[in-house]
């Protein structure tokens, strides 16, 4: 019993020694000044802005939205245009598509997937960059190329460079978007 009430006696010496030590190491810390105080402010202010960035994270992601949207618009009325021999329509739209084709790709930031908010972006995005990434490139090379054609008036030419590009949507689609 003795044995044990000595054991106990020491185990809180130590914990005391310990203790004072860590105090001794926080005045150390504090006296060592501006260095210490600007770390520990830096980390307070890094995880104040975690939420912040998530905000940033679904803003992106709803930018995105929209401006897919805006290429899936410009995709129908360049079909509607063709459909009504209205050349000028598909101009527009050829137009719209081939500006925001090459941006596209920025689009996907990490940190935009579907861990962080709702979206029809797959995981894949990002476990597969460079699988995505050429998709991205077939994308950008048919919406220029559709650009291109429906500057001129060969209708077949740009029936078939408006089909070229819609493959590429759905070959990216099928692999790397959620099914609605
Ligand atoms: C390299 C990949 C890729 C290509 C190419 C691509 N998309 Fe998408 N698209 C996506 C992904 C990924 C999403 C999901 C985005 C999200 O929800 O954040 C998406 C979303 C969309 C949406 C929104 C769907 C919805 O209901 O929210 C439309 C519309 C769309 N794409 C149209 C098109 C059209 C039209 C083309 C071709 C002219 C195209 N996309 C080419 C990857 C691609």
């Amino acid at each position: 019993m003795k044995k044990l009430l000595l054991v106990a006696a020491m185990t809180a010496l130590a914990a005391c020694s310990q203790e004072g030590d860590s105090n001794q190491a926080l005045a150390d810390a504090n006296s060592s000044g501006n260095e210490a105080t600007a770390a520990v402010e830096n980390a307070i202010k890094q995880s104040n802005a975690t939420p912040l960035q998530k905000e940033q994270a679904l803003a992106l992601m709803k930018e995105r939205h929209d401006n897919y949207e805006r290429i899936g618009k410009a995709m129908r009325q360049a079909k509607q245009g063709l459909d009504t021999n209205n050349l000028q329509a598909v101009r527009e739209a050829a137009a719209t598509i081939d500006e925001l084709a090459p941006k596209a790709e920025s689009w996907f930031p990490a940190g935009t997937g579907p861990d962080v908010g709702k979206t029809e972006a797959r995981a894949e995005i990002w476990q597969q960059p460079r699988e995505f990434a050429a998709g991205m490139a077939e994308f950008r090379r048919a919406a220029a190329q559709f650009n291109q054609v429906a500057a001129g008036s060969d209708v077949n030419a740009i029936k078939a460079a408006h089909a070229n590009l819609g493959k590429t949507c759905k070959s990216c689609h099928d692999r790397f978007r959620l099914e609605d």
